[in-house]
């Protein structure tokens, strides 16, 4: 029988506070109760959403939930989900799914074995530039893959100043964070990494974030540059950049090709080409990808300035994106990262309350993080070339729920 969702919401920090309105209003779900170890921060989103609160996962698994909603800080993410399915309870992560590749083959195991609902947040799989390397490869217009290039850059001081101040954290390797390039290039090609060669950027600034000592994992690349094997034979470089001179896009494909076809992106332009008798078609894609507020105001004269301030990438839809078939509920209500984010909260309501498998699902999830694990494994040792472990596709059963 099918159940309403009753979740709790791990982590009230920012990041959750634009998720916990589209829980509440999605028409799967029946409540919500968030939790988080800084009693204020729980007191606080209890008050604002007009939910219960609590102040520990041992308190939010003895409440009245069925799912978990996880948003705690990027590098915690493993052990929280893990202990969430243990107690049989659906789980929603947001990004990454873990930071050790046990901790990802774990969950796979756990998910798989009891049939729960798992789903990591990948905002990026449903930035129009995915989508549309998605499409086109779909229908045959770009022939087989061959190459593509993603990257996330997110120079350090575009962090806000609660994420600065914790030194310990915030020097994270990069590539502990790569399922935002990697989502974006996979979900488009349907592959999965078999092995992967890696480099990086020492930190030379002088501020506390890469350096030995002070972070967690005595961290001292701020950079790091791979190229990746797919099991479809294509390649694929994917950069992780948190000392970079550039905003926004902070994700984006900048090149992804075929062996009939191709797209390119930078700013604001999205070029598409075919090969044709002695040369290519082209076609500009801008105003099919970019958001309809963005395409509004293409020509002021400081257009392309704005959109590398992060200009109308938040909230409005762009027409790649399937917004109607989002609850009428959501008419109205906050956004977040290209509009992806009530992609994102109606996939897992609808997947865990329909008992059916979800876009980013665990055996997903794993291929979208575990490159990143091996690929700072690699930088470490200098660009030495390395295996990538992969969990598979999910289990035909669950595939035809
Ligand atoms: N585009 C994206 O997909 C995207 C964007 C931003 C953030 N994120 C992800 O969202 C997550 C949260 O980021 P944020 O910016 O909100 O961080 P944040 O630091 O603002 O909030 C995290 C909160 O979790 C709480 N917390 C930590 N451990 C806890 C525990 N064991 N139990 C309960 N509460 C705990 C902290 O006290 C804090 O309030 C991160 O994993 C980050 O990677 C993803």
């Amino acid at each position: 029988m099918n159940e309403l969702l009753k979740v709790g919401v791990l982590g009230c920090g920012e990041f959750s506070e634009h998720f916990i309105e589209l829980f509440l209003a999605h028409p799967y779900v029946d409540s919500v109760v968030v939790c988080d170890v800084i009693r204020e921060n729980a007191e606080s989103f209890g008050k604002k959403f007009n939910t219960d609160y609590c102040f520990s996962l041992d308190e939010l698994l003895k409440k009245n939930i069925n799912a978990v909603a996880v948003f705690t800080p990027r590098h915690t993410h493993g052990p929280v989900v893990i202990e969430a399915l243990k107690h049989g309870k659906h789980v929603y992560s947001a990004v990454p799914m873990a930071s050790e590749i046990s901790h990802c083959e774990e969950i796979v195991k756990l998910v798989n074995e009891t049939g729960l609902t798992y789903m990591m947040g990948e905002t990026c799989v449903y930035y129009p530039c995915s989508m549309f390397c998605k499409e086109k490869m779909q229908n045959g217009e770009f022939g087989k893959f061959v190459y593509g290039e993603a990257q996330y850059h997110h120079d350090i001081s575009h962090f806000t100043e609660h994420h600065r101040a914790d030194v310990k954290a915030l020097g994270v390797p990069p590539f502990f964070y790569p399922t935002h390039s990697l989502g974006m290039i996979l979900n488009a090609t349907d592959s999965y990494v078999t092995k992967v060669t890696a480099m990086g950027y020492k930190d030379t600034e002088d501020d506390p974030y890469f350096k030995k000592g002070i972070n967690l994992w005595d961290n001292v690349y701020s950079n790091a540059y791979s190229l990746m094997r797919l099991a479809n034979g294509g390649v694929i470089r994917i950069n992780e950049c948190r000392r970079i001179g550039c905003k926004a896009p902070s994700s984006s494909i900048p090149a992804f090709y075929g062996t009939k076809g191709g797209y390119q992106f930078s700013n604001a332009q999205h070029i598409f080409t075919k090969n044709s008798e002695g040369g290519v078609d082209l076609t500009d894609v801008s105003d099919y990808l970019n958001p309809e507020e963005m395409t509004k105001n293409k020509n002021l004269p400081d257009f392309k300035n704005r959109v590398a301030n992060h200009e109308w990438q938040w909230d409005s839809f762009s027409p790649i994106q399937p917004h109607a078939r989002l609850p009428k509920e959501y008419d109205g209500l906050g956004n977040g990262h290209m509009a992806s984010h009530q992609f994102l909260i109606d996939d897992f309501c609808t997947a865990a309350y329909n008992n059916i498998l979800p876009t980013v699902n665990a055996w997903l999830a794993a291929r979208f993080t575990v490159p990143g694990i091996v690929a700072y494994e690699s930088l470490k040792k200098d660009g030495v070339p390395l295996d990538v472990p992969d969990f598979g596709d999910p289990p035909q059963i669950l595939q035809n729920r």
